[in-house]
């Protein structure tokens, strides 16, 4: 689409928005007094939260390597669980906190107040103390989307440990990698997972990561599906050592620069990064967002349909959320099982009034065909989300059009596990929309486009998208590895956060993600670093190289399409083609699953030796026509093979 066709094409807000929060032009004054005075704007939004002893300072903060620090009301000081539970008792006790949906439409739903919800999360923190654990200790959590996630989150978050959620999808080898990186000696997870009508054996995965974690001393299991599992001396049932607490535990206080979770992510070598987030900065983050992003009134009925296992989780169907003293819904299974009205029953079963979702989850439901979505009612909703990719601008008007009716507005969020929440995204009733752009920054956002040289591009233009000013939420680093935060985000284009995303701004000022520049790529909305599926393949006994880069893909957005060179004598067979791709499913889990594998005899090299990516890229791409300049490659031949052989 053109600019042009893009101005046509501005829908008004969507839906009856007069009673809206913050209209467009309160949207512009809160931004400009956000510019003005950061100090008294920050700590104005401080009151939000429930400080046992409030901040006199706002940001103090600078991305200039010489001088860099960041931190958000550092002499304040709160429990961030208290904030989400405690301080809504008095109004709110018996207000619904968490709508739990079980994967089979067949089991009963369950619902948690906030009373009911205090006490299970203070009786979690109870049963994490009697296993020892204390302030600043690191719990790994591998869990699936059950009621106790939320328990043992809150749970670490009242006691200030810090936890570090493993996504239930991630292999042995993963959930040890996280568990030593940390450093963390006690892994909370359940029997089984549910998701689709299968079974997941997360404990039988924490096993075997504990054979690769040796510091791995102690496991927690909650009985969900009540499938067999084998107990170690290691082992200790969640519902035996909850019968021996109380459930009545006070809330640390915590500074506010305290760290709150860990949360690890792909970035462009083969180490996932430990996203360390502090208490209150996040906690603002997440309140603040949730509230401007979906104009949240007690009542309704929120459901952000991301897994706890992903900042989406961690920050819309909890955090936020409940620090708002909302109803949040959480949903055990999958969009599309046991059909692909599945969603859309849900959202009347509980009368949902925002739906927040991925781009990828559209696309797959869209193909199914609309008479799953039409054959249901849907009139409770009246905001739609989306998040973790761009949304292309045709399952944007589908998810209008078809699952809003054209009454509710599509708020489509930009942000990153870094960011901590929503940073460039449509305020309902501020914002006219576009399909396809995350429209403008939040209040208190400042994002600028720079050229790769770190020009500043002003006006409509195509860049590299860059924040110029430190907000509450941002990571604040990488855990055990500082040097590789300020050199990961602050150094490619100095005194600027670099958050690795291609970016058009139009004449509106409006912003258009166009995806990773780095090499990140973006699978169904998860981040998957390329170097982290070549470490695996190169792990392979019969591999001497790999290169990894992302091809178009229907669905996910973007698949992953592998080049392997193998080890000289050994035969380039279709059995060992599905070997690696089973083999790279096992290392990390099954979002890294190539989607094609081709041999490769060598890769195109520099004659400094370095892979030229942007060849790959336009061969898995099928776009073999524009391959560019190929005369600076040590044996311009090499290209001829990929291309004769590229799997199609
Ligand atoms: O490339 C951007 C894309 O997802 C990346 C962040 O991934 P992650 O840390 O896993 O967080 C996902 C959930 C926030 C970004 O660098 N991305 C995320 N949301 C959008 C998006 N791209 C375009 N539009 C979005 N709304």
């Amino acid at each position: 689409m053109t600019d042009t066709a893009h101005a046509q094409d501005c829908y008004p807000v969507g839906g009856d928005w007069t009673d809206a929060r913050v209209d467009a032009a309160a949207y512009e004054r809160l931004y400009a007094a956000a510019a003005r005075d950061p100090d008294t704007f920050w700590l104005d939004q401080a009151k939000r939260l429930d400080w046992t002893s409030p901040p006199t300072v706002a940001g103090d903060w600078s991305f200039d390597a010489d001088d860099f620090r960041i931190t958000w009301f550092a002499d304040g000081t709160l429990n961030v669980a208290a904030n989400c539970l405690d301080r809504h008792l008095a109004e709110r006790g018996d207000t619904v906190a968490i709508i739990w949906e079980p994967d089979d439409p067949a089991d009963a739903p369950r619902t948690f107040t906030y009373r009911e919800l205090h006490a299970e999360v203070c009786r979690f923190a109870n049963v994490l103390t009697a296993q020892g654990v204390a302030k600043g200790d690191r719990v790994t959590i591998y869990l699936p989307m059950i009621p106790e996630a939320a328990f043992a989150l809150l749970a670490c978050a009242r006691l200030g440990a810090i936890h570090s959620v493993v996504f239930g999808g991630f292999s042995p080898d993963a959930i040890a990698g996280r568990i030593e990186d940390c450093g963390s000696t006690l892994v909370i997870t359940a029997d089984e997972g549910r998701r689709g009508g299968k079974r997941i054996p997360l404990k039988a995965n924490v096993d075997a990561a504990a054979a690769k974690a040796p510091g791995l001393a102690k496991v927690i299991v909650v009985k969900s599906t009540g499938g067999d599992v084998t107990m170690t001396p290691r082992d200790v049932w969640y519902h035996d050592e909850a019968a021996k607490v109380s459930a009545a535990c006070p809330a640390e206080p915590m500074a506010a620069e305290d760290p709150l979770f860990i949360l690890y992510t792909s970035g462009s070598t083969g180490k996932p990064k430990g996203v360390l987030h502090t208490s209150a900065g996040y906690l603002l983050w997440a309140s603040y967002t949730h509230e401007l992003a979906f104009d949240y009134r007690p009542g309704n009925v929120f459901w952000c349909a991301a897994d706890i296992g992903w900042v989406t989780g961690h920050t819309y169907v909890l955090y936020g959320p409940l620090a708002n003293g909302a109803t949040t819904l959480m949903y055990e299974g999958l969009p599309n099982w046991p059909d692909a009205s599945r969603l859309w029953q849900i959202v009347d079963r509980h009368r949902v009034h925002t739906l927040f979702t991925a781009p990828t989850a559209l696309r797959a439901l869209m193909k199914e065909g609309d008479a799953f979505v039409t054959a249901t009612d849907r009139s409770s909703l009246k905001l739609l989300g989306s998040v973790g990719e761009p949304i292309n601008p045709e399952a944007w008007r589908w998810y209008y059009e078809v699952a809003g009716d054209a009454r509710c507005p599509i708020i489509d969020t930009w942000w990153q596990t870094e960011t901590g929440g929503a940073m460039i995204a449509p305020i309902p009733g501020a914002t006219a929309l576009k399909p396809g752009s995350a429209t403008r920054p939040f209040p208190g956002v400042f994002p600028r486009l720079v050229d790769d040289k770190g020009t500043t591009l002003d006006g409509a233009a195509t860049g590299n998208l860059v924040i110029t000013q430190s907000w509450p939420g941002q990571m604040r680093t990488v855990w055990g590895d500082h040097d590789r935060f300020v050199q990961t985000y602050f150094t490619t284009y100095p005194g600027t956060y670099f958050t690795g995303d291609g970016c058009r701004r139009d004449a509106d000022g409006y912003y258009w993600i166009t995806g990773r520049v780095d090499d990140v790529i973006n699978v169904s909305g998860h981040r998957m670093g390329t170097a982290e599926v070549e470490s695996a393949l190169v792990a392979h006994a019969a591999v001497a190289e790999a290169a990894v880069v992302g091809m178009p893909h229907d669905i996910k957005g973007q698949g992953i399409y592998a080049y392997v060179t193998l080890n000289s004598g050994v035969a380039t067979t279709d059995d060992l083609r599905a070997e690696l791709v089973t083999w790279v499913r096992q290392e990390i889990g099954p979002i890294a699953t190539p989607d094609k594998l081709q041999f490769a005899p060598a890769l195109p090299k520099t004659r400094s030796g370095k892979i030229m990516r942007r060849i790959l890229r336009k061969i898995a791409e099928g776009d073999t026509a524009s391959l560019g300049d190929t005369s600076t490659l040590a044996d311009p031949a090499v290209v001829e093979d990929l291309v004769a052989n590229r799997v199609g």
